[in-house]
């Protein structure tokens, strides 16, 4: 990471003191000021609900940071300059009379990044606040997800943002686009003939994509049991690693040539009708079970639970995108949450020799495939086949890993967590990794038929025990193609 600091700003944090700003965004930004690039006089603004002292809220910000914070990354010094620059204000974000009172506090503001970490039902009321109390024109506007929980819904949301804020000046986040390994794809689909031109339906089988947790729902039933895991994680995080995996190689690496190539490939994505919902996508629900030796509740037993809810919490499906390149070749998505471990991982296999030459009880073993692990243990390893050594071996093959290992690699060097590169793409003004309006609008209108040909099947998640890989039919879905899990997992 550079350690020139990057133009100064005012950082307008909405939902300052929420789980996302405590957990994340200011261990994120202290690792950024620790690292030398926020300038000296950038400020941050943290904006609550909550009344009180503005002191007590900043020492409960100061705590938070030292638990989140890897304590071997806590420097007594970098935590006061940090420290420093945080002021805290309470208002009610729905009430207009509170905006021309922030515009007080802000003073003469340069450049200003107002970051929306709160539900997006509020972002129309904020954007029209800012912009009343004259706040919007020299400000960026940061948006988390989710955005909308359908495509109407987002585009009401996009709408009421859009009247305030170009599109220029917005930064929806995806998380995953900020992660470092995922933006190795780009690195390693465009600087790398060598895959660039096996990358199509002539020498690829099927692609896997795997985003596995082992978490529950850690405090967040209301929310997520209103989501469900095909809103939570396939509509953005899933969706958009599988546009990096499929997207044409775009002519420069502009926000919009880059944003260009994912939404073509979002468009050729074949609905699957609800008829073919029970062949192609399977919804699951944890029940109780077990994960690292211990007892864990299921779904309908966690805290605050509506004991009838029929919300997913793994999702597994077959997706086919409709293009030259692709035609033909299955992406199987699998997500869920408490699974035995917590795996992000991209598997591309590709296709046998066209022509066969070695004992046929081999044979299963022949094909490469390309491992991309995003999450933990960030790498490349590419399958390959040789011969065993030994002359009492024949022609006898076997399958080694051409292993790249980025922990290994990179020992010395920290990982950023991915808000790190997010907050300061915006502060560079940067929108190469944040999600454009009509990527969210075609990723919602792929699930909102999803979802649809769900409640007409009237289609029930299926259970799976917490501590495994989800419901059986997830295999299944998979070895009716005649394949299985990568790793079996
Ligand atoms: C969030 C989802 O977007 O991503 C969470 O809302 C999920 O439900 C999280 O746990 C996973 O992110 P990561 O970076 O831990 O893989």
């Amino acid at each position: 990471m550079a350690s020139q600091p990057v133009e100064p700003c005012t950082l307008a944090l909405f939902g300052g003191l929420g789980d996302l700003a405590l957990r994340k965004l200011f261990p994120a930004l202290y690792q950024l000021d620790r690292a030398g690039l926020l300038a000296a006089d950038t400020r941050i603004l943290a904006l609550g609900r909550e009344s009180g002292e503005p002191a007590t809220h900043m020492a409960e910000i100061g705590e938070h940071l030292r638990r989140y914070v890897p304590a071997g990354e806590v420097e007594e010094g970098a935590m006061q300059r940090f420290l420093a620059r945080l002021d805290y204000l309470s208002m009610d974000f729905l009430d207009t009379d509170a905006y021309p009172v922030l515009a007080d506090k802000l003073g003469p503001v340069a450049r200003m990044i107002a970051y929306f970490a709160t539900p997006a039902a509020v972002y129309g009321a904020i954007c029209e606040g800012l912009a009343a109390a004259g706040l919007a024109e020299r400000t960026r506007v940061v948006l988390e997800k989710p955005i909308g929980h359908d495509l109407d819904s987002s585009r009401a949301v996009n709408e009421a943002v859009a009247a305030h804020f170009p599109e220029n000046r917005t930064y929806r986040i995806d998380h995953y686009l900020g992660k470092e390994t995922v933006q190795n794809l780009i690195a390693l689909r465009f600087a790398n003939s060598l895959f660039e031109t096996q990358w199509n339906q002539h020498h690829i089988s099927h692609v896997e994509i795997t985003v596995a947790e082992q978490v529950g729902i850690e405090g967040r039933w209301g929310y997520f049991d209103q989501a469900g895991q095909l809103r939570d994680m396939i509509q953005n995080h899933l969706l958009q690693l599988l546009c990096l995996i499929a997207m044409d190689p775009p002519s420069d690496l502009s926000a919009d040539s880059i944003r260009d190539e994912k939404v073509k490939v979002l468009k050729a994505l074949a609905p699957i009708a609800p008829e073919q919902l029970g062949q192609q996508v399977v919804r699951g629900q944890y029940v109780a079970g077990n994960i690292l030796g211990k007892t864990v509740p299921g779904y309908l037993e966690e805290e605050h639970a509506n004991t009838h809810s029929d919300t997913e919490t793994f999702v597994a499906l077959r997706a086919e995108i409709r293009n030259w390149r692709w035609s033909g070749v299955p992406f199987y998505l699998r997500t869920g949450k408490r699974m035995p471990q917590k795996l992000s991982q991209i598997v591309i296999h590709f296709k046998e020799p066209p022509h066969y030459i070695f004992a046929p009880e081999q044979r299963p073993l022949i094909s490469n495939r390309l491992v991309i692990r995003l999450q933990p243990d960030e790498g490349i390893s590419l399958q390959v086949m040789t011969k065993e050594q030994g002359l009492d071996k024949g022609m006898q093959l076997r399958s080694d890993p051409l292993q790249l290992s980025f922990s290994n690699t990179y020992r010395s060097a920290r990982i950023p967590d991915a808000y790190e590169r997010l907050l300061l793409e915006v502060m560079k003004g940067n929108q190469n990794l944040f999600v454009r309006k009509d990527e969210i609008e075609y990723a919602w209108k792929w699930c909102d038929q999803l979802i649809a040909g769900w409640r007409q099947q009237g289609d029930a998640p299926r259970p799976y025990a917490a501590g495994t890989w989800g419901p059986t039919a997830s295999i299944a879905l998979i070895t009716r193609d005649g394949r299985s899990w990568y790793g079996d997992l």
